[in-house]
């Protein structure tokens, strides 16, 4: 994955348990440099370790640090100099979900090898839909849940996402419920 989400993981890690804490768990997951440059490609193994090294360290569950890391991103991202892309998603909280994979297109023209995971809305009604996520990558849906729930409080809301069909083996895909 880009640097840029291994940075997201060093700032919502070093704020919340501090400096000393991130350089523990940065040693512990064997990467050597002191930061990441945003626009370089590092194995998604890497991002796994940092997570795993949090882990051990903290006594958290990979699905809670996941999450919060997810929640995190949205404010990150503007920070980073992505508001626009957030800013164009839609007038609504829906919208901004169906307009996930064409937000990443244009992620990609900055980020060429991006490998983005993609989004599928339905069954959209009053203050709810089903959002099919689909990825190469497994372990992820605790990120998804955090990031819908990052992505719900810029317009004002605070969505519940639960995971109610995951994917199994053969399946690329895992569909949630979310509602406001
Ligand atoms: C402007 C804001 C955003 C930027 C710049 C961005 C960029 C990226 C980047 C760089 C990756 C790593 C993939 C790779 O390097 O191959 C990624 C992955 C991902 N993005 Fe975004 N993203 C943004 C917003 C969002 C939002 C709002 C969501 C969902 C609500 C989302 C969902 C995901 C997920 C789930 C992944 C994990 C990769 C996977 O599932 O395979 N992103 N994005």
């Amino acid at each position: 994955m880009y640097g840029l989400v291994n940075q997201a993981v060093q700032d919502y890690l070093s704020s919340d348990l501090g400096a000393d804490t991130w350089e523990r768990i940065r040693t512990k997951a064997g990467f050597q440099e002191t930061s990441f440059v945003p626009l370089q490609q590092y194995p998604d193994a890497l991002t796994f370790q940092l997570v795993g090294a949090a882990c051990e360290i903290t006594g958290r569950t990979a699905g809670e640090l996941v999450e919060a890391i997810g929640a995190y991103w949205v404010e990150f991202t503007a920070q980073k100099g992505y508001g626009s892309l957030l800013d164009q998603l839609g007038p609504t909280f829906a919208d901004a979900l169906a307009n996930l994979d064409a937000m990443h297109v244009r992620v990609a023209l900055m980020m060429p090898q991006l490998e983005p995971p993609s989004f599928r809305v339905s069954q959209r009604r009053d203050r709810g839909l089903t959002l099919a996520y689909s990825s190469r990558r497994n372990g992820l849906a605790p990120l998804v849940v955090g990031l819908v729930k990052g992505l719900g409080r810029k317009y004002g809301l605070e969505p519940q996402v639960v995971l109610t069909k995951p994917r199994t083996e053969g399946s690329t895909t895992d569909l949630f419920e979310v509602t406001w």
